[in-house]
């Protein structure tokens, strides 16, 4: 809350606004009553008391009246997989009739059938279909989003799919993180060959695509229908000789060790975790990997086993609460709704899932240094509430009370 010095450029000040700053050192919220927020140059240069503000310095800004409206951080959504081609409504309906994820998935439906469309879809296509999603998203208030490949497959198709990710960022004010997740599914071409794939993958997909710029970090799907944790080390070690920091989809299906496998590459983040035991837990306290939850893919999957938030909370992993926006498990396109299920589904208060949209997001994608609270020297990305309590936002169900939205001060 320390402001900078030199007062000159042009400043916009919101003024009479309610505060929740999400400040790491702050209790709660961080909730200041009588707040306003001051920015220069797209970053935040004050958040605090508005009485703290002088009446010239006032009049010389671009004054915003909040008329008492709550601002939050922008929102982070940190974990989808917005770009692909196609639908899977029918395997909606058909795991409707009783069939499981698992079984979908080993007959060459599931992820496959997402990667089949996605191969056949332009780059315009893509950019179409995910920009719909998007927007619902930025509807809502989300400033940063990350995006991961993974229904490719192949070094073609990922690139394509990379560069939309990199296009939707230059054609909307949101930021955008772009996570190779090539490790998603064996491609069919490598049906016979696992070894081969991973080889590709580790020696050829990652470096190419990293030299193009298209990959801020590596993602796999640890899981007994997807890579093996020997099969996920070949690629995280890849990842890490390129300078690469790693995401795990971690025991989502099963206990398959991914917390621990996720912390001994350093992860920045380890995501789903519903099998994840005490031990796993344990082992990304001690590296710092943040935990990722996703309540709508447990949802859909109507699993029952819920990820460890007791143990999560007692060993102090920060939690971050994302959409998994994707076509089979997680076709939602609204971060509010996680929340929502968040609380209702694995028992995160308001403020938990409030700091899981914000600041742990913004750890999970280790971009704690920029954004995910009100604090003077971050991006002045906010949203701004028509709400009279910081719990609307997670108590509602499918509702937006979003009033307006700035990113990086605009
Ligand atoms: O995060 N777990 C793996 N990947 C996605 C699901 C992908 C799909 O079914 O298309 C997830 O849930
Ligand atoms: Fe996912």
């Amino acid at each position: 809350m320390a402001e900078s010095d030199d007062p000159g450029g042009v400043e916009t000040i919101w003024l009479n606004a309610r505060l929740a700053t999400l400040a790491s050192g702050a209790t709660g919220l961080g909730t200041i009553d009588n707040g306003a927020l001051i920015a220069r140059d797209a970053r935040i240069v004050f958040a605090g008391p508005q009485d703290a503000i002088p009446a010239d310095r006032r009049a010389r800004a671009r004054v915003v009246d909040c008329e008492r409206r709550w601002i939050t951080p922008g929102l982070i959504d940190c974990h989808t997989h917005l770009v692909y081609g196609g639908d899977r409504a029918r395997e909606f309906e058909m795991r409707l009739a009783g069939a499981t994820y698992e079984e979908i998935a080993r007959s060459g439906g599931g992820i496959l059938s997402s990667v089949r469309a996605t191969r056949e879809a332009s780059e315009e296509d893509l950019i179409r279909s995910a920009l719909r999603r998007l927007d619902a998203l930025i509807a809502e208030g989300v400033t940063t989003i990350e995006i991961k490949s993974g229904y490719g497959l192949d070094v073609e198709a990922e690139r394509k799919s990379l560069r939309v990710v990199r296009r939707l960022a230059e054609i909307r004010p949101v930021a955008v993180r772009a996570t190779l997740l090539a490790a998603h599914a064996l491609p069919p071409e490598f049906a016979d060959d696992r070894a081969a794939y991973v080889e590709t993958l580790a020696e050829r997909m990652i470096p190419a695509l990293a030299a193009e710029g298209l990959v801020d970090a590596v993602d796999a799907f640890c899981e007994r229908i997807a890579f093996t944790p020997a099969e996920v080390a070949r690629v995280f070690d890849a990842a890490r000789r390129l300078g690469l920091p790693v995401k795990l989809h971690a025991d989502q299906l099963s206990n398959g060790g991914g917390g621990a496998l996720a912390a001994k590459f350093g992860a920045l983040s380890a995501d789903h975790l519903e099998y994840t035991d005490e031990a796993g837990v344990a082992a990304m306290a001690s590296a710092g990997v943040a935990a990722v939850l996703l309540p709508a893919a447990y949802y859909v999957l109507r699993e029952t086993h819920a990820p460890p938030v007791a143990l999560l909370r007692k060993y102090r992993v920060p939690m971050a609460v994302a959409t998994d926006s994707n076509p089979g498990t997680s076709p939602m396109t609204s971060l509010l709704l996680a929340l929502n299920m968040a609380a209702t589904l694995f028992g995160l208060t308001v403020d938990e899932c409030l700091a899981g949209a914000t600041r742990n997001a913004a750890r999970a994608l280790g971009l704690e240094a920029d954004i995910g609270t009100l604090e003077a020297g971050k991006w002045a990305d906010l949203a701004i509430w028509d709400i009279e309590q910081p719990a609307e936002l997670v108590y509602r169900l499918g509702f937006n009370a979003l009033h307006a939205r700035v990113w990086r001060g605009q």
